[in-house]
């Protein structure tokens, strides 16, 4: 055999029950999407127990080029291969595109075949079930778990005999529906075994579909295995399934995270999905970090602030409800509260920005002071420089962006503004209340205010009350 193991994942269905304008693969979780989950769960398990001999099929229908664009596009370096499924006829059918359609397919030893909505799949589970069918020389096992509310899921109907089968819930009687053992969809069969039952599956059941799961029956040489942890497993048919799903995938990163020494307020009401994040790191509540970001050691983030794509590094403070996406705050900078960062801000050493601050591409070097109510946009402030409070740089002049360039241990005295392109020195001073439009060398001052006229005796005419 060309390969040990082939994965199948079905992502044909629409995910009606679900209601979204995405193919259900494609549903958002946890800032990536669902298939995401048990494709690289299926990768990690084939990496450990096939290496090279292990094969990824993707059998598609719904949003057929949306699923495969995105695929193509974050596993760039994994061959998949995709079979097309027109019609969505049931599970078996999905399989039959899968062999019909990938050469490939029929060249696996072993076939691992999943559900694109099983999110939190573990590899462990998916290693643990190949051994088994391996080590008992079956043909065929299926992952299966215990539930209090069985509903939606086929039912596991162990046989006195060896093997089992699955009855669908639409096709249940109401014994069957007592049966709390359900399954997961999550199979590994021998290719050989599929081959000689697949094809004659029939759709004679309530849904008129053909269901995979007919290729169990009591007197096969197939079993149940049954898993401890029912959370692995939930699918994902609807909106309150997803969301109980990403509840349990965060709480997994949130443990995780405690074990390394990150400490949580009250984590029920912290949303962090990345699991990169360094020891003795405090999260505080309604804090959300998206899976992209990274962050150090030593951290604090106060409540209520957002990180999304950004890289944190170690002693940084993120005070209340700062807004940050696409930047990069350097050791020990503070930041907030209410400060506002976007793409390309890169905040040096030891910097501090201050409340209701903006920042959008521009780098500032170590030391730098911005604490006050002010916008900075494509610019380049050297180490040590001091911000004034309601400082502007004028970057926008209706059709083009330009530069603002101050160098280091300069002083912006507060309410001014640069209209650029402009350079302003090392060490130079620019007074309250000036717009500086020409260019400053380094050591120079500049005041560009009116003159005040001070009349005596005169502010009765302009108060309301004489
Ligand atoms: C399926 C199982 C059920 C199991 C449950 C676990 C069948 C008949 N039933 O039910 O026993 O308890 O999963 O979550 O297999 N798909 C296709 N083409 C199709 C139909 C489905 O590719 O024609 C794909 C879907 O995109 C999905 C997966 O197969 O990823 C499962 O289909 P779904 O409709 O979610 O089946 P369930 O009703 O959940
Ligand atoms: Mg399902």
């Amino acid at each position: 055999m060309k390969y040990e193991v082939g994965t199948v994942i079905l992502s044909a269905g629409a995910g009606t029950r679900m209601n979204l304008s995405l193919p259900k693969p494609l549903a958002p979780f946890l800032g990536k999407c669902l298939v995401d989950y048990p494709l690289s769960q299926s990768i990690k398990m084939m990496n450990i127990v096939a290496k090279e001999k292990s094969f990824t099929g993707l059998v598609t229908g719904h949003g057929k080029e949306l699923v495969e664009d995105y695929i193509n596009e974050n596993y760039k370096n994994h061959k998949i291969s995709y079979a097309f499924q027109a019609e969505q006829l049931g599970t078996a059918h999905a399989l039959k595109c899968y062999f019909d359609q990938i050469e490939d397919a029929r060249n696996c030893e072993y076939t691992l075949v999943m559900c694109a909505d099983t999110p939190l799949i573990e590899s462990d589970s998916l290693e643990l079930l190949y051994n088994e069918i391996k080590s008992n020389n079956l043909d065929g096992v299926a992952a299966t778990f215990k539930v209090d509310n069985p509903k939606g899921y086929g039912r596991i109907i162990r046989s006195k005999s060896k093997g089992f089968h699955i009855v669908e819930e639409k096709d249940a009687n109401e014994e069957e529906r007592q049966v709390l053992e359900v399954n997961s969809g999550m199979y590994v069969l021998k290719t050989s075994f599929i081959l000689d039952h697949l094809y004659s599956i029939g759709s004679e059941n309530k849904s008129g579909e053909f269901y995979l799961t007919d290729l169990f029956k009591d007197d096969f040489n197939v079993s149940p295995i049954l898993f401890e942890n029912p959370s692995s497993f939930i699918g994902v048919n609807n909106l309150e399934q997803l969301e109980r799903s990403e509840i349990l995938m965060r709480k997994r990163i949130i443990s995780s995270l405690r074990e390394k020494g990150v400490r949580f307020v009250d984590s029920r009401h912290t949303y962090v999905n990345t699991d990169n994040i360094g020891e003795r790191t405090f999260i505080h509540p309604n804090v959300s970090i998206d899976h992209q970001s990274i962050i150090g050691k030593n951290v604090t983030i106060e409540p209520g602030s957002i990180i999304i794509n950004s890289t944190i590094e170690d002693g940084v403070t993120v005070k209340a409800y700062s807004h940050l996406e696409e930047v990069t705050l350097r050791s020990k900078s503070v930041v907030g509260p209410y400060a506002r960062l976007r793409p390309g801000a890169d905040i040096g050493e030891e910097s501090k920005i201050g409340n209701f601050v903006e920042i959008k591409k521009s780098k500032l070097d170590r030391g730098v002071k911005v604490s006050h109510l002010s916008y900075v946009g494509d610019a380049e402030i050297g180490e040590e420089t001091n911000i004034g409070c309601g400082f502007i740089t004028c970057n926008y002049d209706g059709a083009n962006k330009h530069k603002t360039k101050i160098g280091k241990k300069s002083f912006i005295g507060s309410d001014s503004q640069t209209i650029a392109p402009v350079n302003i020195g090392d060490e130079c001073f620019v007074a309250s209340g000036s717009t500086v439009t020409h260019d400053m060398n380094d050591g120079s001052f500049a005041i560009s205010r009116s003159k005040q006229v001070t009349k005596e005796a005169m502010a009765k005419r302009f108060l309301k009350s004489k």
